[in-house]
């Protein structure tokens, strides 16, 4: 039985998109049911409907208070029925109400190596700190936001020319890759997790690390 996923967006869709096209593979442990965005212009919105994914909009703006907004929310990823929801640039902070509701499976992204840099412009920032080291992470969510147990990170160079978007454009790579890897690990049962550090069955752990500049390419 394929697993029920839905996305909550607020953007481009991007890694809705990555999602997507992955799931594609008839090996993939599960499908994009359902898209939630709290913008009616939303990309993702429009990836869904180009992919016959039902969509729903939950605008903030109506809703007079966070609870209210995230009640309807709520309400809304319920009637989707998922076994896994993930949130894919989706731009809101959630209440701990909505957060314990779909504790231990709610993913997700984010574009940094956390704890590093969590909240917004994190490119922006990593560049200022002359970090040699960026990248992306995918976490159980809980009610402090972008912290929450590490399922999976990517690591990215960071060059001696980057500015904010080609560092970006780096790391989202990697976010299209790590995401639905780590949605395939949950859906086919193979997370565990053991207080703040998660555990993934039979996964490859590389040897090599990877370092900034390289020595070896001298
Ligand atoms: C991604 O960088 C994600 O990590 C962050 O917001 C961005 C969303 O991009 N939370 P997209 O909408 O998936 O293209």
């Amino acid at each position: 039985m394929l697993k029920r996923i839905t996305v909550l967006v607020s953007g481009r869709g991007s890694n809705l998109g990555a999602l997507v096209e992955a799931s594609r593979d008839p090996r993939y442990p599960a499908a994009v049911t359902h898209v939630v965005s709290n913008k009616r212009d939303a990309g993702g919105l429009a990836i869904a409907r180009a992919n016959a994914i039902a969509t729903s909009v939950v605008e903030h703006t109506a809703h007079a208070t966070r609870e209210a907004f995230d009640a309807a929310l709520a309400a809304a990823v319920d009637a989707s029925e998922p076994d896994l929801v993930v949130l894919a640039g989706f731009m809101r902070v959630l209440t701990p109400a909505f957060v314990a509701r779909y504790a231990g499976r709610l993913l997700n992204v984010h574009p940094s190596l956390l704890p590093a840099y969590p909240g917004l412009h994190t490119h922006r920032r990593a560049l200022a700190d002359g970090v040699r080291l960026a990248g992306c992470t995918v976490h159980f969510v809980t009610s402090e936001v972008d912290v929450g147990p590490i399922v999976a990170q990517a690591a990215v160079p960071v060059r001696d020319d980057d500015d904010e978007d080609s560092l970006a454009a780096r790391v989202l790579a990697e976010e299209h890759r790590v995401l639905p890897a780590a949605v395939a690990w949950f859906c086919a049962g193979r997370i565990a997790l053991h207080g703040a550090r998660v555990r993934v069955q039979d996964a490859l752990i590389p040897q090599a690390a990877l370092v900034v500049p390289s020595p070896a390419a001298d």
